[in-house]
């Protein structure tokens, strides 16, 4: 990671040094917030921001659903990430709007009247997982830590306490040795790994779980759209670990971790232990969208 060197914070940009939350804060206590991740890339035409307005509206709801009111519109919060975005002048980036509560005083665990902070930093962050994923494809071990019941935490939210949970996941899978963790559900299902949306292909069909029990990831909407564009069958549908075992390609997706192919599992080879050619088609395919080389979907970009 390099860091930025300004954040933009309550509709000023401001040094990156000069953001501070007090250790007192419910953010800090509880992990009380919400945040977003988003990934700006370079194309032929400049800098481009992919689904900003996804993001946005995504970081809205987290808010409302904690009870957390954000005193911008989603309009203003586009605004903010275009003038953060600016403000550090990377060619690509990554974009983190963080709504939290950085003050403290009479706690009343009723956050509707909380003095709600919205700062967004940008940093370049390269790959996520290592520096081979996307070429070989990568190890990842079933976690003993069960992605949150629905009534838990909030699955839909994208709060920050959210991600002990997944914290545990990936720290277990990396101490073991393997680049990744795969979280199963309450009903023993596959749900979704700490920063990804999973997909196995069977029978030259993508399947992938549904919504229910997982993050409503904004790269995992976009595979499904360009594949059933390409023709490719696509489902949503609950499955377990060994039907992952005994597919033909499995892959994970997300804002960081892009598309990333699966090569193991459990010590268990997927299909030939290399990148399969669904997985290639659709990982080239949505480099190509977010670098802008596929006029259809420029739709999706925000150029700044
Ligand atoms: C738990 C979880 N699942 C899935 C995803 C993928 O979502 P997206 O594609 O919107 O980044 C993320 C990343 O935000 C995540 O944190």
């Amino acid at each position: 990671m390099i860091k930025g060197k300004k954040i933009w914070l309550n509709g000023r940009i401001v040094d990156w040094e000069e953001v501070r939350v007090h250790i007192v804060s419910e953010t800090f206590s509880y992990g009380y917030g919400v945040f977003e991740g988003i990934r700006c890339y370079k194309t032929k035409d400049g800098r481009a921001v992919f689904r900003l307005h996804e993001h946005m509206e995504r970081l809205i709801n987290s808010a409302k659903i904690l009870f957390l009111n954000i005193p911008y519109s989603r309009d203003e919060l586009i605004g903010a990430a275009h003038e953060a975005v600016k403000a550090n002048n990377f060619e690509e980036c990554y974009i983190r709007p963080y709504v939290y509560v950085s003050t403290y005083g009479e706690s009343t665990w009723d956050f509707r009247k909380a003095a709600v902070d919205v700062a967004i930093a940008v940093w370049d962050w390269g790959t996520y997982i290592k520096e081979k994923a996307v070429s070989e494809g990568i190890r990842v071990k079933t976690s003993s830590y069960t992605r949150h019941h629905v009534n838990v935490n909030m699955t839909k939210s994208k709060a920050n306490a959210n991600y002990i949970n997944f914290a545990l996941a990936r720290g277990e899978a990396l101490r073991a040795g393997f680049d990744e963790a795969l979280l199963l559900d309450v009903n023993g299902l596959v749900a979704e790994g700490p920063v990804e949306n999973i997909f196995m292909v069977k029978r030259g069909e993508i399947i992938t779980p549904p919504l229910t029990y997982i993050l409503e990831g904004i790269t995992r909407d976009s595979i499904l759209t360009i594949a059933s564009d390409q023709g490719i069958q696509c489902r949503e549908e609950s499955f377990t670990r060994d039907q992952l075992y005994t597919s033909e390609e499995v892959f994970f997706c997300g804002t960081a971790a892009e598309v990333t192919p699966v090569r193991e599992i459990d010590y268990i080879q997927i299909g030939l232990g290399t990148p399969g050619p669904i997985t290639k088609k659709l990982m080239n395919l949505f480099f190509d969208v977010v670098c802008g080389r596929e006029e259809r979907y420029m739709k999706w970009l925000f150029y700044v």
